[in-house]
């Protein structure tokens, strides 16, 4: 059997990550493929527990390096208990974040070393890395706007000031010119349909090329 293919969803906070999500799974769903989405961090019941820790405010003044080893954990768990497995039996895996958002966060955000986190993903990840990786993409004041509105309080990531999602935009912009072949930028700040409709246009692309 032919193995699946690993598709990963990035951008900011307020990008509309969890509709559009759903949109892509259906769209492939309608493609007769069949679609295993799962998130990080978490994924698995580990990494879900993982997960609270990482989002929990309580531990507002966590290390950066507890993290980082903390968000590579719970993916090496995923990995093996989830991933692979779905790509061997020939699944599409749709992911909720990857590494790509390691790099932006831990390394962009927090200024961990990008040699430091490329070491992690390579001991962790041996060669799987995401075929294609949709960055939805707005500028950091429509996203903050859009959170704002959310009900429920701030998560440890959601309580960093503007400056610090710069740096996550910029590194994921940055990310995407560098692999043009792996990246898709959608532009998020376009009213829904007219997001889904982009979804749409690059993923029949994306299949024709795989086919
Ligand atoms: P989510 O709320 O968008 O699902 O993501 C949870 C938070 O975790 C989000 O603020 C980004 C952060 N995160 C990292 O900082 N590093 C990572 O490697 C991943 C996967 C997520």
């Amino acid at each position: 059997m032919r193995a699946g293919r690993f598709i990963t969803v990035e951008g900011i906070e307020g990008v509309g990550k969890s509709t559009n999500l759903r949109f892509v799974k259906e769209y492939l769903e309608q493609q007769d493929l069949d679609v295993v989405m799962t998130r990080e961090p978490g994924g698995t019941t580990l990494g879900e527990s993982l997960r609270s820790l990482l989002l929990d405010p309580h531990h507002k003044d966590m290390a950066v390096d507890t993290e980082l080893l903390l968000m590579f954990a719970a993916r090496a768990e995923h990995i093996a208990a989830l991933i692979r497995p779905a790509l061997t039996r020939g699944s599409y895996v749709v992911c909720d974040r990857f590494t790509d958002a390691t790099y932006a966060y831990q390394g962009a955000g927090r200024g961990v070393p990008e040699e430091r986190i490329t070491l992690l993903e390579d001991w962790v990840q041996g060669g799987l890395r995401p075929d294609l990786t949709l960055l939805l993409d707005l500028p950091v004041t429509v996203g903050r706007e859009r959170v704002a509105g959310r009900l429920g309080s701030a998560d440890r990531f959601e309580q960093e000031e503007a400056d610090f999602f710069q740096r996550v935009r910029d590194c994921y912009l940055a990310r995407a010119a560098h692999e043009p072949g792996r990246f898709r930028i959608i532009d998020a700040t376009r009213p829904l349909p007219e997001v889904q409709s982009q979804l749409a246009e690059v993923l029949a692309a994306w299949l024709e090329e795989q086919s």
